[in-house]
């Protein structure tokens, strides 16, 4: 096989990158934009040792799993690479990538349940990060989602995986920012004002909270007016902060944020308990979904009366507190201050006693106490946990481990880990937060 070679191809399966996959004389191609069950004329675009990259130039027979995508922007924007598919469709390949993990890398045997689907499958997400640039001649702002694989920005107006509102606060910016000498980003020689538009939208009463990423480590009077014009704007719009980030980076928010007109937070709603979201605590993009996590958590731990657990990796201790009614006592764990504060002011909102909060490593901390806790809930970033988190957790843990992960590689991993120190796994239940992109969340009930 050859780098420019055409070939006709019938589709297998879906990566967990969420490109097609056929076989060659028993090689992989990866295929864009494909769907299993497509019959497809094929372009080779790479040739590696082990696979090979192609994408579809002609598809000769459907799956009858194509749909028309709902996006007009599908064809160009990067986002949401299965909305081609229909849903439930969708979900049931996802099953397939969660299988093929656990399998493949965890040599775990268990079932994997039917994924639980995502409430909405349009307007779902409630946090938008939109990166900003501006055209070379006439300066015009952009602002939107990247092209595939790359950093070159579509100019959306309409998305229609966030709520409505999003579009014309985004709209706002991009078209008054100029009134008020605002530039945008250039990237290449990191230069210009505007680096990216963070909208926070409560799903549960929608307010909005804005952040201007500038490439700056101070503030200005042009932005202090801009600010205050999207804030007298939008009723909804109940703050407006700026995030200063002037480093050569791809990471979207600086350390520091300052609340510049109204509040730093909206309110959002997980089944009955109030948070507070700031520009930067980490929140879930799809409550609607998560508040199905948070229940299926939650059930999982009144099965044991009167339980200690240990909520770590706890962000803003969404599953502590959500889980607080029924634990006897609950240890919330987490390595960012704000986050952390962010939860201080969340259990005196909710008037709860019974979750202490710790800032630290989740190693350091377990290894700093004698205690043992009932029920442990991790849920780590997508690289998962180290093995010394593991050993420290089954150390601390006497019946039950709650894993929470977005990335099933990882889980299949640390599931693989655990069951060689003697563990065994109940169950592995998928749960659909990202509609329309390969991602996956999971949550694994393992027994100690
Ligand atoms: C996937 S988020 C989960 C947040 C929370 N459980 C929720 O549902 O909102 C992972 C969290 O782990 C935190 N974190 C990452 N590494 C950590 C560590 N070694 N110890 C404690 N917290 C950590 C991150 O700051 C982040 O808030």
């Amino acid at each position: 096989m050859q780098k420019g070679d055409i070939l006709t191809v019938n589709i297998e399966k879906l990566s967990n990158l969420g490109t097609g996959i056929a076989r060659i004389n028993g090689q992989v191609v990866f295929v864009e934009n494909a769907c299993p069950e497509d019959e497809a004329k094929i372009k080779i675009t790479k040739v590696n040792k082990n696979f090979a990259n192609a994408k579809v130039i002609e598809i000769i027979t459907p799956s009858a799993h194509r749909v028309k995508p709902f996006c007009p922007m599908h064809n160009v924007c990067g986002s949401c690479q299965l909305q081609f598919i229909d849903y439930d469709y969708q979900l049931a390949l996802k099953k397939q990538i969660v299988e093929d993990a656990m399998r493949t890398i965890g040599n775990i045997d268990t079932p994997v349940n039917n994924p639980i689907a995502s409430p909405e499958i349009k307007e779902f997400r409630h946090k938008v990060q939109c990166p900003v640039s501006q055209t070379k001649v006439s300066k015009k702002l952009l602002a939107g989602y990247y092209k595939p694989q790359s950093h070159e920005i579509v100019n959306i107006k309409y998305c229609p995986i966030q709520p409505k509102i999003c579009d014309k606060v985004i709209d706002f910016i991009r078209n008054k920012a100029p009134e008020f000498n605002i530039s945008g980003y250039n990237e290449q020689k990191n230069s210009g004002d505007l680096r990216h538009i963070v909208i926070r939208h409560s799903a549960y009463n929608g307010e909005l909270l804005i952040a201007l990423v500038i490439n700056s480590t101070k503030t200005s009077g042009k932005l202090s007016s801009f600010a205050k014009a999207i804030f007298e704007e939008f009723n909804d719009v109940t703050g407006v902060c700026i995030n200063f980030n002037s480093k050569k980076t791809n990471v979207i928010l600086g350390e520091k944020t300052i609340c510049v007109c109204g509040q730093d937070f909206i309110y959002e709603k997980i089944l009955d308990k109030t948070f507070k979201i700031g520009a930067a605590t980490f929140f879930q993009i799809n409550p609607k979904s998560a508040e199905n996590i948070f229940k299926y958590v939650k059930n999982e731990i009144s099965k044991h009366e009167n339980a200690a657990v240990l909520d770590a990796y706890a962000g803003i201790a969404s599953f502590g507190i959500t889980v607080s009614d029924i634990a006897k006592k609950v240890v919330s764990v987490e390595e960012n201050k704000e986050s952390i504060c962010k939860a201080k002011e969340v259990l005196e909102l909710n008037s709860i006693n019974n979750v202490e909060l710790q800032c630290a490593d989740t190693t350091k901390y377990l290894k700093s106490i004698k205690k043992k806790f009932d029920i442990t809930i991790l849920d780590p970033p997508r690289k998962g946990c180290t093995q010394e988190a593991l050993d420290e957790t089954l150390k601390h843990t006497k019946k039950e481990i709650i894993y929470v992960s977005c990335n099933p590689a990882t889980l299949a991993r640390d599931l693989k880990y655990l069951c060689k120190k003697g563990c065994t796994v109940e169950s592995i239940q998928p749960f659909d937060m990202f509609c329309h992109t390969y991602h996956i969340e999971n949550v694994a009930i393992i027994n100690i």
